[in-house]
């Protein structure tokens, strides 16, 4: 449970650091468990990369299907103009998403034992649902950039509730691309909406189109098994990841069942 303390610090900032918050043996079976699912994996069967910078257009049908599977993001560097791979399978994935907290049954059991129910409702939210889960990789070398975004941008309710709660697996640093956010940026509301226009065509609306103040933009640094509190509205981002080093990360995002859940969000769960 948060203390009075977390808590105001979580409204105040938007975000609230929490270390040894998941146990190294619990980071290690997550990492090894995706290391199995990419194993799996065959990469012949589609070239669907993740970039955030680019999601307009790279917003496809395996994408969209992803809402209700395990599937597989490849990092933008990892696939060359001939259509390539040019680094092995385990390096080339960007990341994992975005059902696995509730198919596979490693995910499943980690993230069910974590009390995310609990820690949400102390943040205000009446009826938690784990909409989405990512295992993010951020690969050595080709780690792509994550442009700065509000969460609420691509989990939409009314009125808004999105909270992310992002794991380090790995130490997350200045050179492997750790998280960056805007301290109390979540106060000045949502500036962009990400929809479906058609079936098969995604688009943002923008709400506000002023620029974020980048310049403030504070560094996260943390060590393994930290858990940082995301609020929904938060402007955040991560750099590139420059170092040899992976920065694997797992995030769990949630919404109020109680809050409208808009038919065009291009998330549409049929499992929870
Ligand atoms: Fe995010």
């Amino acid at each position: 449970m948060l203390s009075d303390i977390q808590l105001e610090s979580f409204n105040n900032n938007g975000f609230l650091v929490i270390e040894d918050f998941i146990d190294n043996n619990k980071c290690q079976l997550l990492i090894n468990r995706a290391k199995q699912l990419i194993d799996g994996f065959d990469p012949s069967s589609h070239r669907t990369i993740f970039t955030t910078n680019e999601q307009e257009r790279n917003s496809d049908k395996y994408f969209i299907d992803s809402a209700n599977k395990v599937s597989f993001f490849f990092e933008q560097g990892a696939i060359d103009k001939n259509n390539n791979f040019s680094v092995p399978k385990q390096q080339s994935i960007n990341k994992i998403g975005h059902a696995q907290h509730l198919l596979d049954p490693i995910y499943k059991s980690v993230i069910d034992g974590l009390s995310l129910d609990s820690i949400s409702k102390q943040l205000g939210i009446a009826m938690p649902r784990a909409i989405q889960s990512m295992h993010i990789f951020k690969q050595p070398k080709i780690g792509g950039e994550v442009g700065l975004h509000q969460d609420s941008t691509f989990l939409y309710t009314e009125p808004l509730s999105c909270i992310g709660f992002w794991f380090a697996l790995e130490d997350a640093s200045i050179d492997n691309g750790c998280l960056q956010a805007i301290p109390g940026g979540h106060k000045t509301g949502l500036k962009k909406r990400f929809y479906m226009a058609t079936d098969n065509e995604i688009k943002f609306e923008v709400l506000d189109s002023s620029e974020y103040p980048e310049d403030e933009l504070e560094m996260l640094e943390v060590k393994a098994g930290t858990m940082i509190i995301l609020h929904g509205q938060l402007p955040h981002y991560s750099d590139s990841n420059k170092s040899d080093r992976s920065r694997q990360a797992l995030s769990v995002h949630i919404v109020d069942g109680q809050c409208h859940y808009p038919k065009d969000n291009w998330l549409q769960s049929e499992l929870v």
